[in-house]
């Protein structure tokens, strides 16, 4: 029986797309969102929006098409983003600007177009932060603040929204999705750069997709009915 009904922004591709495919599987109605053509996820009870995060329009029909198509919506999980690396001097204004607009921006958008639904029935929200956000890594000054941002975000919401809505943040360290083969394939030496990696985390691996579906689906589910506004780090070893 379908129990829950699941707004997923970046649902085109890797978390997203994993998360998406997941809720399916248990048999919820998923609504995703991204910025691609389409999410090349065919399922009866998935419904695709394309739209901008950064359009508090677009985000607005996301959420309104759950509404319509579902009856209500009582879950969000916010994967879309960006990643982007270099310091002050490899970091134009405009650059930085565009990183804090989708990644901390964005998390606003879909936050307050959800809300209005949200607060309707018990609902929880998951956005995904990350382990930068808590503790940075060099050569990310526009990506860590941003992510640094979306963690002071759920705080702000998990406050003002309890208790009818909960709201918590998972922080991943580098999971091996599409964003990250991307960096690989940029790297003239991809083998060096997946072993720098790797060390960064004790479990001496990167994550998988599977490793942050598990950490959404108990924050999203009754097993977590007494946590809110908590960071949940999934990066192979402590902050
Ligand atoms: N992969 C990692 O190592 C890693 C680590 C920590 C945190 N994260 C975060 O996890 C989230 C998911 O990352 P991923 O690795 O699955 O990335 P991905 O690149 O595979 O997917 C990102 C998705 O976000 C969507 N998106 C980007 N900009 C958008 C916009 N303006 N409007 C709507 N959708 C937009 C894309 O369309 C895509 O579907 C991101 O927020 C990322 O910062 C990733």
């Amino acid at each position: 029986m379908s129990r829950k009904v699941v707004l997923v922004t970046g649902a085109a591709s890797g978390m997203g797309e994993a998360v998406a495919r997941k809720y399916l599987e248990l048999g919820d109605r998923v609504v995703g969102f991204s910025l691609e053509e389409t999410a090349g996820i065919i399922h009866p009870n998935f419904t695709y929006v394309r739209g901008d995060i950064t359009k508090l329009e677009d985000c607005e029909r996301a959420a309104a098409a759950a509404a319509e198509k579902y009856g209500m919506l009582d879950t969000l999980v916010n994967c879309a983003g960006v990643v982007k690396e270099g310091n002050l001097e490899t970091t134009d204004a405009s650059a930085f600007q565009k990183v804090m607009q989708i990644n901390a921006g964005g998390t606003f958008n879909i936050c307050k177009a959800s809300i209005p639904y949200l607060k309707k029935q018990p609902s929880s929200i998951v956005l995904i932060a990350s382990d930068m956000g808590a503790k940075p890594l060099n050569d990310r000054i526009a990506y860590n603040p941003s992510k640094a941002a979306v963690i002071m975000l759920m705080k702000c919401i998990a406050l003002d929204y309890a208790p009818m809505v909960r709201c918590n943040a998972v922080l991943p360290g580098i999971i091996d999705t599409p964003m990250i083969q991307n960096r690989l394939r940029q790297s003239d030496h991809p083998e060096e750069l997946m072993k720098i990696y790797e060390s960064l985390y004790p479990m001496g691996r990167i994550g998988k997709v599977e490793d942050i579906v598990n950490g959404v689906l108990f924050l999203n589910d009754d097993a977590s009915a007494w946590i809110t506004g908590i960071e949940l780090p999934i990066c192979g070893g402590p902050i």
